[in-house]
């Protein structure tokens, strides 16, 4: 089992600091959130995780592998599994072939499809599909299941609620809990802070690139100011 730690990262494009001097640590099973408003730098946060974005950090660690020395593509081979903002499939490729390339780098342990299938049944009656065909749900349903096929054992996801009705929320916030029960570790970056509160169990808040407070999510959902700022109580 293996714990994600990020300590004291920034990311900068050019004079715009996006992220400051940002720690955490996703241990094994945990499910951690971030939340903030738009532009708080989630995004660049988990960008810079991967080796997408332009980051300075003290510590960027799975387990024994430095991600700091690690190329981007590399990540998935060690267990990390990253759904990034706006789902990215592929639309002109079936709904089952999206998967199947989900699992390339890894063709030696990668996830029965037929599991994916079960997770979200609609992937399984729509799999010969075009992916550019589904609902903005079924493709970030899509984008979920196409990260699990490489058998995470973190998953980084960049605002799946994004677009998506209550109901197809509650579905995604369904799949996400019970997949964590599973023993998959998460790190849940969002502006809806109902959904992450109720999916984690440990959340930050992020304002303006830094990490402005840290609480167990049951309690942060109590928190006055919390629920005035984020979930506009
Ligand atoms: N590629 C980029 N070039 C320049 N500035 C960027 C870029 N991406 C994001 N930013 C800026 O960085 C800040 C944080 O953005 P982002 O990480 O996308 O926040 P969030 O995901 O919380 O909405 C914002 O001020 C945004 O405008
Ligand atoms: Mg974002």
């Amino acid at each position: 089992m293996t714990t994600l730690t990020v300590e004291g990262l920034s990311v900068h494009y050019g004079g715009v600091r996006a992220a400051h001097d940002v720690s955490f640590t996703v241990e094994p099973g945990q499910s951690l959130g971030i939340i903030g408003a738009n532009g708080a730098g989630k995004t660049s946060t988990l960008k810079a995780v991967m080796g997408l974005a332009p980051r300075r950090a003290t510590t960027i660690r799975f387990g024994e592998h430095d991600l700091l020395r690690a190329p981007a593509h590399t990540l998935v081979r060690h267990g990390i599994g990253y759904v990034p903002e706006g789902r990215h499939v592929f639309p002109g490729l079936s709904v089952e072939k999206n998967l199947l390339l989900g699992a390339y780098t890894s063709s030696w342990k990668h996830t029965p499809i037929e599991e994916v299938y079960e997770l979200f049944p609609v992937l399984r009656e729509m799999r010969h599909r075009l992916a550019g065909a589904l609902s903005g749900g079924q493709q970030q349903m899509l984008a979920v299941g196409r990260a699990l096929m490489c058998r995470p054992q973190v998953m980084l996801l960049d605002e799946p609620s994004m677009g998506l009705s209550p109901i197809l929320v509650a579905e995604i916030a369904g799949v996400l809990k019970r997949l964590n029960a599973d023993g998959l570790a998460i790190l849940l970056v969002e502006q809806n802070a109902k959904l992450t509160f109720d999916v984690t169990t440990t959340c930050l808040v992020m304002e303006n690139g830094q990490i402005a407070a840290t609480g167990v999510s049951a309690d942060l959902r109590n928190d006055p100011e919390v629920r005035r700022i984020y979930l506009g109580l």
